[in-house]
């Protein structure tokens, strides 16, 4: 038996200032999203912004249901809305924030496990890192250079094929 450890790089900022102009204004787009969010019952809004390599951004934001299993996160609303709209585009980053009306988000916000997995097909589908960029309401920013930093252990097609390494 050995131990192996797994360690998962975070690029801490204090604010949003310390980003690229480009990163700052997909936060803002990320920002504006998330206002439009549809979370009449957790009254918790979501925003995601995606950067593609032509320049276009495509926008997403939490969409909840009555029946709730029926709602979708932003992240995964904006991320099918991309490869619906530009499929073969290259998706260079995902800015994400979040709104409460209950309380301030002090944290930056990281995307669900379910939205970790929909990031990770179009990573590997296109063979480039999506940077992330979690934000809260103001203040800190977390930057990772892509989603299988946060999903090490991952399920995709080689392990559905058994091509693995
Ligand atoms: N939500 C997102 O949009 N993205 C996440 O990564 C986490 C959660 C949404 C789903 C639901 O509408 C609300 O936030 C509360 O869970």
């Amino acid at each position: 038996m050995k131990i192996k450890n797994i360690v998962t790089e975070i690029e801490v900022f204090d604010n949003a200032e310390e980003l690229s102009i480009n990163e700052q204004q997909l936060i803002e787009q990320a920002r504006d999203a998330m206002h439009n969010a549809y979370a009449p019952y957790s009254q918790f809004k979501v925003g995601a912004a995606l950067l593609l390599s032509n320049g276009v951004v495509v926008i997403g934001n939490n969409q909840e249901n009555a029946a709730y299993p029926s709602g979708l996160c932003a992240e995964r609303v904006a991320i099918y809305s991309a490869s619906a709209q530009y499929p073969g585009v290259t998706i260079s980053a995902i800015a994400i924030t979040a709104f409460s009306t209950d309380r301030t988000i002090e944290k930056p916000i990281a995307p669900c496990g379910s939205c970790r997995q929909s990031i990770l097909e179009y990573e590997m589908k296109q063979a480039n890192n999506i940077s992330m960029i979690l934000c809260g309401s103001n203040g800190e920013v977390h930057r990772i250079k892509g989603i299988k930093q946060l999903l090490p252990l991952h399920f995709d097609q080689d392990a559905l094929n058994g091509t693995k390494d």
